[in-house]
């Protein structure tokens, strides 16, 4: 589905990622997990190369079934990586046109048609039932877990073939956290995901792969069983001994 090969990222003079192969597979849920400062976000927004707008610089390939990711116009590329922050970002303005803007955005015209789309959108994000009465109010008036949901309702509305996720669930409580993993795990019959997590029990609890960073470069790419059963790296095994 994604295959990066020989990535090299960093900012001005500093290399953050030395020289990353991956390949994320399809329709499956990969967490990648690390210490702080490891590389994890570079390593997501060098995949949709959101890392240039912020001033970071981007070597190597990434490339998107098959197709290289440097020759896609950048909104394409956008919209076929969604990315999901730790902290939901939501427009000033309605429930509903947070998710028409996008629709309309892509060339949706027809009102009954993205009034449809919203709906599903929301419906896979687990938001619906919970905000379908009051789609005219202020976005900013949903609570941390709703929006979060809002975002990811928002990624959708894009169709995307993938979503990344950073960190999604880090300020919010249980049941919102819980919510979104089921979501996520819905999700991955139609979509590939990616979430980086510095929750190990989460990963444990969803993820179908694990890639385990540390200081800028892949430590293991492993199936989930076998990460948390069978750590490869010292640190890992180390990290692991603490759940
Ligand atoms: N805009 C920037 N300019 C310079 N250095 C940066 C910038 N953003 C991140 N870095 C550096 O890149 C390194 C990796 O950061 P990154 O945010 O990718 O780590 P992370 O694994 O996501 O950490 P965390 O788990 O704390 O979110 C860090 O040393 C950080 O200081
Ligand atoms: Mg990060």
């Amino acid at each position: 589905m994604l295959e990066i090969q020989n990535l090299k990222a960093g900012f001005g003079k500093k290399e953050i990622l030395h020289g990353i192969n991956l390949a994320i597979p399809g329709h499956k849920i990969t967490a990648i997990v690390g210490q702080s400062g490891c590389g994890k976000t570079t390593l997501l927004k060098s995949m949709n190369r959101i890392l240039e707008e912020e001033g970071g610089y981007i070597d190597g390939s990434v490339l998107l079934k098959g197709a290289d990711c440097k020759r896609m116009p950048k909104e394409m590329l956008r919209k076929k990586i969604g990315m999901v922050f730790q902290q939901p970002t939501v427009f000033p303005c309605s429930i509903e046109k947070n998710l028409s803007y996008v629709l309309k955005y892509h060339g949706l015209r027809d009102k009954s048609a993205i009034r449809q789309e919203i709906e599903a959108c929301m419906k896979k994000a687990k938001l619906y039932d919970e905000v379908k009465n009051h789609m005219k109010t202020p976005a900013k008036n949903l609570s941390g877990g709703q929006k979060q949901r809002l975002a990811i309702a928002r990624s959708l509305c894009a169709k995307p073939d993938m979503l990344v996720l950073d960190e999604p669930c880090s300020a919010l409580d249980l049941k919102n956290t819980i919510a979104i993993e089921k979501t996520m795990l819905e999700l991955k019959e139609q979509y590939t995901l990616v979430i980086v997590t510095h929750n190990l029990a989460q990963a444990r609890r969803i993820a179908d792969w694990v890639v385990f960073m540390d200081r800028g470069g892949v430590l293991e790419v492993t199936k989930k069983d076998m990460f948390f059963e069978h750590p490869s790296s010292e640190l890992a095994r180390e990290q692991l001994s603490y759940i």
